[in-house]
């Protein structure tokens, strides 16, 4: 699988097989993942994986620590303004078609929210740590890293979904792990192999076109 094939190939799944990724493979991605550009070259990331026991530990921890908080590094700003705001409500509202959830369905809405925390029946879950003192550089810069390691999967014929909502237990999860004093969860992903009958994963988001996106001056 050539750059442009595991570019277009990536999308957020959102229910997995519970066939197991061995420990070698995970290293095997992040070892390529590694190579992610980063100014300076600070590589400002720390990668947890957790599996078995590790993996449902988190799952507890969620179970008693949710709804939570995600600090003042919120996942959105406030009152979404266009075309962000569209586009996303467009990704949901086109997910919870494919899952039959309605609007009105507000408990079938927070089910399927709430399966973020069991990384959608993935068996790998890895979580993103920077520090806190680093700034929008290297959030950046961690995001560069995250889309190898997704892209890196998916040339190994796995799948992904980054998880932000992890973000909403960063408090909980600093002490599960013993996090530094500065470190914090960025964020967190499934890892695992798709499972395709699925109908959520029959999602596909649009993009912008390349003419929404950008400019060419001077060729
Ligand atoms: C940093 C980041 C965090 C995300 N967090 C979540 C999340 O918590 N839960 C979720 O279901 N999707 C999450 N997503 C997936 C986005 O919704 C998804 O990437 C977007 O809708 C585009 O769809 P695609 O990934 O299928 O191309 C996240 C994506 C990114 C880049």
């Amino acid at each position: 699988m050539n750059v442009d094939e595991a570019l277009r190939a990536r999308i957020s799944i959102r229910a997995y097989k519970p066939d197991p990724v061995p420990e070698a493979l995970v290293r095997d991605i992040l070892d390529v993942a590694r190579y992610a550009p980063s100014g300076g070259n600070l590589q400002p990331w720390r990668v947890i994986a957790v599996a078995g026991a590790a993996r449902q530990a988190v799952i507890e921890l969620a179970r008693t620590h949710l709804p939570g908080d995600a600090g003042d590094r919120f996942i959105y700003p406030a009152d979404l303004w266009e075309p962000y705001r569209s586009r996303r409500f467009k990704v949901g509202e086109d997910m919870y078609a494919l899952l039959g959830v309605p609007r009105d369905n507000k408990p079938g809405r927070l089910m399927q929210f709430a399966r973020n925390y069991e990384f959608f029946g993935a068996p790998i879950g890895l979580f993103f740590v920077i520090d806190e003192r680093m700034g929008y550089g290297q959030w950046a810069h961690m995001g560069m890293f995250m889309q190898s390691v997704a892209l890196a999967a998916q040339a190994r014929g796995l799948s992904t979904c980054m998880q932000e909502a992890w973000a909403m237990l960063r408090q909980p999860l600093h002490a599960h792990f013993g996090l530094g004093e500065h470190e914090m969860i960025y964020a967190g992903m499934a890892l695992g192999y798709a499972d395709m009958s699925a109908p959520v994963n029959t999602l596909r988001s649009a993009r912008a076109s390349v003419d929404e996106i950008a400019e060419f001056k001077g060729f």
